[in-house]
């Protein structure tokens, strides 16, 4: 181990592309080395998928470590949650027999989903046709909304009955009067919001912790902290392919104000990207296909959403980017997915470089994503044609596989120390 080794208390996993690149299989697997995983932004829009001992878990709210008896997970503050969909899941987890007790923590400083704002995501999507985003439906964007115009209700105001009911009263009011006005939509009654949010509040209290400090005190006492990602790079609200993003900081620069840590304490960052590329909702996609390959990689790959089931948007491995997120997060490594999803192709294209209007384009420039007028350069591989799936050492790939790996390596300078060859743990190449 080297001295720069001996001193990484701290890991940041995030997604290198417009998310679902697998991310809740890379934290499972690391996750035995640390003590604490916490989740920075987003919400139950996430859906990460995680096989254990022949089980299949969903997870949306909750952080992938939760599934190892011995870990601490924490909901930090930059997440927006809906009370119900994490009691829904919790429940749902116990069924599946994981223990969740004194384990799952929840910041004070998180902002809540209220129905309000689900109802507002999905009247927008309807009224806005074909320019929609695509969202989850889960009311994410509108309860950002209310964070940053400060009249947000957060898990601290849930066990504030005073507090509660003010805010409930005020934001519930607004929010009708666009819902019933604006869109013609039906409206809530703030009685029983209150009543159903105290409730709440009431099942949680025992999880509610002041987050930032709880956190910095695990890291002062040298507990080892992952930062769970969600989402991906191109779907942050600053770095994304705006406006069809998320509406959170899904970037390593969202761990500093998602849960009150500071920068020194990430000590390095690992890049989830998928050896091919998805996304879902709109927006731009330069690599994407609509034809036999495009089905070919979602048929095999899988590529069906955890939340919403909807199939995702399929195409060619994007190097600008995968370039992009290595630079904005400053990825250490990429834990490269689903290599074996590309056994089959004859042929496999990877974008290198995009020509926008005559001028060559190394990384992702943000002016044409309103317009959508990027012309993919590809270099083309040669496929393997046999399978990977399973495969554990690197050597044992098929050299056109290695090739296709040490290009990605080269074109991004970004180490793939990890690829994954099939959803379960064992079918992974440490390198
Ligand atoms: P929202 O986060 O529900 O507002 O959706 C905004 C955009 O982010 C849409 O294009 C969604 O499909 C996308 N999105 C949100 N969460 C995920 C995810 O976990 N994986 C992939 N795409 C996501």
């Amino acid at each position: 181990m080297t001295d720069r080794e001996k001193s990484i208390q701290n890991v940041a996993v995030i997604g290198a592309q417009w998310g679902d690149e697998g991310k809740g299989k890379i934290v499972d697997l690391l996750c035995e080395d640390f003590d604490v995983v916490a989740r920075y932004q987003g919400g139950h829009n996430a859906g990460h998928t995680v096989k254990f001992a022949d089980k299949h878990f969903a997870l949306r709210l909750v952080p992938s470590g939760i599934i190892h008896p011995d870990k601490l997970c924490l909901l930090g503050n930059g997440m927006v949650i809906d009370p119900q969909a994490l009691l829904e899941e919790v429940m749902g987890l116990r069924e599946a027999g994981v223990v969740i007790e004194d384990n799952l923590l929840i910041s004070d400083s998180a902002h809540c989903i209220l129905p309000y704002h689900k109802a507002l995501d999905l009247a927008r999507e309807e009224a806005a046709g074909v320019a929609k985003i695509g969202t989850t439906g889960r009311g994410i964007g509108p309860a950002y909304e209310s964070k940053v115009g400060r009249y947000g209700i957060r898990i601290a105001d849930l066990v504030d009955p005073d507090v509660l009911k003010q805010k409930i009263d005020f934001t519930c009011a607004e929010r009708n009067a666009v819902l019933s006005g604006v869109y013609k939509t039906t409206t809530f009654d703030p009685q029983k919001l209150y009543d159903d949010y105290l409730r709440y509040g009431e099942v949680i209290a025992k999880r509610i912790v002041h987050g930032t400090e709880w956190i910095n005190e695990q890291i002062r006492a040298g507990k080892r902290v992952m930062f769970e990602g969600a989402q991906g790079t191109m779907l942050d609200i600053d770095h994304g392919t705006y406006p069809f993003v998320t509406s959170s900081s899904t970037i390593v620069g969202g761990i500093c104000t998602g849960l009150g840590v500071a920068p020194k304490h990430i000590h390095k960052v690992i890049g989830v990207g998928k050896a091919y590329t998805t996304r879902v909702g709109g927006g731009a996609f330069p690599t994407e296909l609509n034809d036999e390959h495009g089905e070919h990689l979602r048929k095999r790959g899988n590529e069906f959403g955890t939340v919403t089931g909807r199939p995702r948007r399929t195409g060619w491995l994007d190097l600008p980017v995968l370039r992009t997120a290595a630079t904005i997060n400053g990825l250490d490594e990429i834990a490269l997915t689903k290599l074996d999803v590309l056994d089959e192709f004859d042929e496999i294209p990877v974008c290198v470089a995009y020509n926008v209007r005559g001028k060559s384009w190394k990384s992702f420039p943000a002016f044409a994503v309103a317009h959508n007028d990027y012309q993919p350069e590809y270099r083309t591989f040669k496929g393997w044609k046999q399978s990977t799936a399973g495969i554990t050492s690197f050597d044992e790939l098929p050299q056109a596989a290695q090739d296709y790996v040490r290009f990605l390596e080269d074109e991004t300078e970004t180490r793939a120390s990890i690829i994954s060859t099939g959803p379960r743990r064992e079918e992974t190449i440490l390198r």
